[in-house]
């Protein structure tokens, strides 16, 4: 985990939590904009190091402990999944592991073109540069993990909507890893205070981004155009959302 603890600790992050209170209280801007002048993404294009660092945290947390849990927890997702493509996908560690794990499927790792010139090389994987905003490539199902949280409801819907022009009206699907937060102040497990602290960082590091509790879920899924969606709880602090058009 030496990469995350990197990232959070590295200055970049700090100033941003530093810009925090003044964001909440005083003048509603976004605590890493107020620091640097942009917004996270942003920065990252023009900062090698600090995208690389972001890269890596990722993929820690990615390779250690979620994408495992998917694969032992519920592995009839991929069932019937010829093609995948990882939205928002940082340096291919997921697809590359889900790929391994079953092997009849054919990934793509897509992000944004300076991320995926570092990606890792795995096989039946292949790296593709764009936007997710503008489009998103034509396939079977899309597995979209830790980036609608970074987003505002508008763009969620947004990038929802681009998920679902790319995958098959009778039987694509979009597969979505996030938290799903308590939605009553008094329930939830014994992650619940990671869930709260991964909202807090979202609020110190994005313009807009949020954890989401089941009812935002249905909001966002149900503007972005999707007809049903079910949640299923593994074990770690996120969630796996199916969502069918
Ligand atoms: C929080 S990271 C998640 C990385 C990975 N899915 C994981 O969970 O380890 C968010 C990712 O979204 C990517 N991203 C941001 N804006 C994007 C865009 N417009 N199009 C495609 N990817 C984008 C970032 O480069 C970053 O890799």
């Amino acid at each position: 985990m030496a990469a995350f603890v990197l990232l959070e600790n590295g200055p970049e992050m700090v100033a941003s939590w530093i810009n925090l209170s003044a964001g909440v209280q005083v003048n509603g801007t976004p605590a890493f904009e107020a620091a640097h002048g942009k917004d996270i993404w942003s920065y990252a294009v023009g900062d090698e190091s600090f995208s690389k660092l972001i890269n890596d945290a990722m993929a820690c947390g990615a390779r250690v402990v979620t994408v495992p849990a998917i694969i032992k927890g519920c592995p009839e997702v991929f069932d019937g999944v010829g093609s995948l493509v990882d939205v928002g996908g940082g340096n291919g560690t997921a697809s590359g592991l889900l790929v391994k794990a079953f092997p009849w499927i054919r990934g793509i790792n897509f992000d944004l073109p300076h991320v995926v010139c570092d990606a890792e090389q795995s096989h039946g994987v292949e790296n593709v540069g764009g936007d997710m905003f503008q489009s998103i490539p034509i396939t079977d199902a899309i597995f979209i993990m830790q980036v609608l949280h970074d987003w505002g409801d508008d763009e969620c819907i947004e990038i929802l909507k681009k998920c679902r022009e790319a995958i098959p009206k009778d039987n694509g699907k979009v597969i979505i890893v996030e938290t799903i937060m308590e939605e009553e102040e008094n329930l939830g497990d014994e992650l619940k205070s990671v869930r709260l602290k991964i909202d807090m960082a979202m609020m110190a590091h994005t313009d807009k981004g949020k954890e989401r509790t089941l009812k935002e879920w249905d909001y966002v899924l149900g503007q972005a155009g999707f007809s049903r969606h079910n949640a299923k709880h593994i074990r770690a602090v996120h969630s796996v959302i199916e969502a069918y058009p």
